[in-house]
């Protein structure tokens, strides 16, 4: 495994994103959705260095078929619990791929009629997209390359590790 992102550099980069986010919400109350199970770590992070009000809930996705290679289709395995009518919302992913998770997460959420709609990744891959999709907040854009750690995981492993490394 090579390191792609330490300890330190990540930390640096959600200490960069929560106070931007902060700032552009100023006084008002976010909530938070992460989407599961890759960015529960960074959403732990991101939740205790923001210096607005926030509230936290959970969505899990997982796309048709088998293998590396998405379908394109989408669909919830686990809903939110919180009604979105009104609120200031912050999609939280670990990272963007070909971008069909996030499209298909936003188009129904917006439906629910947020006040806003935001999304936040830690890591983006420009380069691999096969939808348009673009985040409000980006931590990082990296190459195409398969990384793990800080949530991201290879058949479940590496999800505990404190950097981002590329698997080689
Ligand atoms: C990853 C990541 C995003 C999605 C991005 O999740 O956390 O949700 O893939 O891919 P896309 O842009 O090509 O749609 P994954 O399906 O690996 O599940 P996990 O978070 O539970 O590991």
């Amino acid at each position: 495994m090579k390191l792609l992102l330490s300890e330190k550099e990540i930390q640096g980069k959600v200490s960069a994103l929560a106070r931007k986010i902060s700032r552009d919400f100023s006084d008002r109350e976010v909530l938070l959705v992460g989407v599961l199970k890759g960015a529960f770590i960074f959403m732990a992070d991101l939740a205790r260095k923001m210096t607005v009000p926030v509230k936290m809930d959970f969505v899990r996705l997982a796309s048709y078929g088998s293998g590396t290679q998405s379908s394109g289709k989408v669909r919830f395995t686990k809903d939110l619990e919180t009604p979105l009518k009104g609120k200031d919302v912050v999609v939280v992913e670990d990272i963007i791929d070909t971008g069909i998770t996030l499209k298909y997460l936003c188009r129904c959420l917006k439906a629910r009629q947020p006040r806003s709609l935001k999304v936040v990744t830690l890591l983006d891959k420009p380069k691999r997209r096969k939808v348009n999709f673009a985040a409000d907040y980006i931590g990082c854009k990296i190459d195409d390359h398969f990384v793990v750690g800080y949530g991201l995981d290879c058949a479940e492993e590496y999800r505990n590790l404190r950097g981002v490394y590329i698997l080689k």
